[in-house]
């Protein structure tokens, strides 16, 4: 049994090595391009970042994948373990692709070998969903990876210091504009993994997600999460609507480059700018403020680290620093 579980994920790999040499191919095709290569060109992604990062195109066809694969001698049961095709409930003669007339992005585990797929519609349609992605597989743990980490990582270890985005095309744009230490949470909550992942490169991270209210919100989860993680954080925010990759379209990279050196900072600036203007005024604000300060100094588990950033907060939050010290040390004892 344990080696036919060894070979069911070696078969996993293979099919999904297929299935991206497929999708990359069909760019050549007439319809891919058409319709997929143009949207790239539209998006102002370059040729080499198309391989670099194994872009590709599922037609717009209910089986050209399965029928290609099954050619080549993969068999249904493979391809719909590998989350490829799918199969209608209770009727075996209805089996058909999962990625149908989208962009795919290849989303490689930290070897490098294809594990899924993120398939972007070409249209403005709402009623269909703007992505649609592999589900989790017995070789796609979402909770495990992060989208880019393998063209990333020794830039990662390089520069000391990670970029997270929040979606493929944030990754893909920051390339383009010369920083290649980025990954993506690829619009899911960070978990405790995928940061434990990048502390295998780098204690630092710089979070760069969306200029907007969803955005915002998963920053200020995603610094506390990185903070209990033991990993230092800062936060750099992108005017409202903007996010990194339409930023960087819009300004070009010296201007993008410019913008994240002087706009980034750490946790404790970053939440007092979101509430800037709200605490001048209302005292309850600010006392909202300060206990979301107290709250994130509490993950820290370093005590020095803990130490200097509370006093750091003090001095910002214009707070006694004895005061800050007690609530955080009362929020420690209460989880022992
Ligand atoms: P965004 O909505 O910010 O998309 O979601 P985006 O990355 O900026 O995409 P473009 O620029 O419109 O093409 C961020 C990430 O959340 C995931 C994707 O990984 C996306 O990159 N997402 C978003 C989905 O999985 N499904 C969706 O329907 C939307
Ligand atoms: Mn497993
Ligand atoms: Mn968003
Ligand atoms: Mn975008
Ligand atoms: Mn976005």
């Amino acid at each position: 049994e344990a080696v036919q579980a060894y070979n069911e994920r070696e078969s996993l790999y293979i099919a999904l090595g297929f299935a991206k040499d497929f999708f990359v191919k069909n760019l050549e095709s007439e319809e891919g391009k058409a319709i997929g290569l143009s949207y790239f060109k539209e998006r102002g992604l370059r040729p080499e970042t198309i391989q670099k990062f194994d872009l590709g195109y599922a037609l717009d066809k209910w089986d050209s994948l399965l029928q290609a694969a099954k050619q080549s001698g993969h068999s249904e049961e493979i391809l719909l373990k590998a989350g490829l095709v799918l199969q209608k409930e209770g009727e075996p003669e209805r089996i058909y692709d999962r990625f149908r007339g989208r962009v795919t992005f290849t989303i490689h585990n930290l070897g490098g070998k294809p594990i899924g797929f993120g398939a972007r519609i070409l249209t403005n349609d709402k009623k269909q969903p703007k992505y649609i992605n592999s589900p989790e597989t017995e070789v796609y743990h979402k909770s495990d990876v992060l989208y880019g980490i393998f063209q990333a990582k020794k830039s990662i270890r390089e520069k000391d210091n990670c970029y997270l985005v929040e979606g493929y095309t944030d990754v893909l744009s920051l390339h383009q504009a010369g920083i290649e230490n980025v990954v993506a949470s690829s619009g899911t909550s960070l978990t405790e993994n995928q940061i434990k992942l990048i502390k295998r490169f780098t204690d630092n991270i710089t979070v760069l997600y969306d200029g907007d209210a969803a955005g915002i919100k998963a920053s200020l989860r995603g610094i506390d999460m990185i903070l209990e993680g033991g990993l230092n954080v800062k936060a750099v925010v992108f005017p409202n609507g903007e996010d990194p990759d339409s930023y960087a379209r819009k300004v070009g990279p010296a201007a993008f480059s410019d913008y994240l050196k002087n706009k980034t900072q750490d946790f404790i600036a970053f939440q007092i700018g979101l509430y800037k203007e709200e605490i001048a005024e209302d005292p309850i604000k600010r006392a909202e403020l300060v206990r979301h300060v107290i709250g994130s100094l509490s993950k820290i588990p370093d005590p020095i680290n803990r130490t200097v950033f509370a006093s750091q907060s003090a001095k910002l939050l214009e707070i006694e620093e004895a005061v800050i010290q007690t609530e955080v040390n009362k929020i420690l004892l209460k989880g022992e």
